[in-house]
């Protein structure tokens, strides 16, 4: 039987750190604050002109390329996921094949837009392609570059803390070996709440969802309606909002959940799972997961604290780290699992 393994793992995040006391030289909040509701004590900022989502991509990529043991020219298809592309489009994809120079255009670049589980839907996806023999040699990447878009004003305060910059890729390979590889995954989605966790502009919509806000268009009569009013930057509606704490409620439901929905279908128990690896959304949110499955402490990966939340990127990056730091041995039971903008959510789980 053909299951879909992890053959390398890796991630790039760039130099720069940026500590909670840092940004309160732009908003009123505070390390203390910060630290207590989110578990975050400093995230990444890429550089503005000379990094973005797509070269810290690539930086991800190239390591896991190398790790696989193979060459650029072995990836035959590329899957992206990102809320944060380098152009509203073409997506990051295409961008990533001519950042590493790969040159055979029989291969093809599909772009995620799942946001926080972006990655969780590209695993999956890849692992359809991969079982049913398309593909042998899928990479992975989640990378984004917040940093760009975030409202640094004492009013983007309880989105923007919690932001980080950077990227992790994976090399996905067919395997035969018995009992190894991905053994399930589930994914899930409610657009109810999609303008709870939302950054709207710029977009097309023209108010369509929200005809009670005023942003500024044209006369709707003119043709040419423009994406970006002068409005919108003015009342800085360029940047993402949240409704926190519905966020938070429907994700500590929704994680046990989905995580629960793997484990039977396998037949495995929470007990059974040696590490697992939660979007890093909120050091609180990982804690109540954790105690739901009742999972100790060594079963649980968090790393929010250096790099706050990567959306796309925080799975691989968590990954990779608990990788180099030798807690994924060979035969260990992997559960990946992540919730956000959308809704959307979903599960994987795995034999490394
Ligand atoms: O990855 C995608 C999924 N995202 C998530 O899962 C995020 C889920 N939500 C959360 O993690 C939490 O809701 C937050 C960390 C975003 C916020 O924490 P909270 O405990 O829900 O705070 P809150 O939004 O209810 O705000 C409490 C207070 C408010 O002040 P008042 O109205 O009580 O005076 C906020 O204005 O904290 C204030 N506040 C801040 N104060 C200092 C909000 N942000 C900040 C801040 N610094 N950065």
């Amino acid at each position: 039987m053909i299951r879909t393994r992890i053959r390398s793992i890796a991630h790039y995040v760039p130099e720069q750190v940026v500590t909670n006391n840092d940004l309160t030289k732009y908003m009123d909040t505070s390390d203390e604050w910060i630290r207590e509701r989110t578990g975050i004590e400093e995230r990444r900022y890429a550089h503005k002109h000379e990094e973005t989502t797509t070269s810290m991509a690539a930086r991800a990529s190239e390591i896991a390329i190398e790790r696989a043991g193979i060459t650029k020219e072995d990836i035959d298809f590329i899957i992206f996921a990102t809320l944060s592309p380098d152009y509203y489009f073409p997506g990051c994809g295409v961008l990533l094949q001519r950042e590493l120079g790969i040159t055979q255009t029989e291969i093809g670049a599909l772009d995620i837009r799942n946001q926080c589980s972006g990655f969780v839907y590209g695993l999956s996806v890849a692992d359809k392609f991969i079982k049913t023999g398309t593909y042998k040699n899928i990479l992975l990447v989640g990378s984004e570059k917040h940093s760009m878009g975030l409202d640094f004003r004492t009013e983007g305060r309880g989105v923007t803390v919690i932001f980080g910059d950077g990227a992790g890729a994976c090399v996905l390979q067919p395997t035969e070996e018995e009992g190894r590889g991905v053994l399930s995954t589930h994914l899930h989605s409610d657009g109810t709440h999609a303008e709870e966790l939302a950054m709207i502009n710029p977009g097309s919509h023209g108010g369509y969802h929200n005809a009670d806000v005023d942003y500024g268009y044209p006369d709707p009569q003119v043709p040419g309606e423009i994406f970006v009013t002068p409005k919108m930057m003015k009342d800085y509606m360029l940047a993402p909002n949240m409704t926190g704490q519905l966020v938070f409620k429907t994700a500590v439901t929704k994680f046990p959940e989905v995580i629960q929905e793997g484990l039977n279908e396998t037949g495995l128990n929470s007990t059974d799972i040696d590490l697992l690896i939660p979007h890093q959304a909120n050091l609180r949110i990982s804690a109540f997961v954790q105690k739901r499955l009742g999972l100790r402490d060594d079963q649980v990966f968090n790393n929010i604290q250096k790099y706050g939340n990567t959306t796309a990127a925080s799975i691989p990056i968590a990954m990779s780290e608990a990788f180099e730091q030798g807690k994924i041995k060979d035969g260990d039971l992997i559960c990946l699992a992540a919730f956000g903008s959308g809704f959307t959510w979903g599960s994987v789980l795995l034999r490394w």
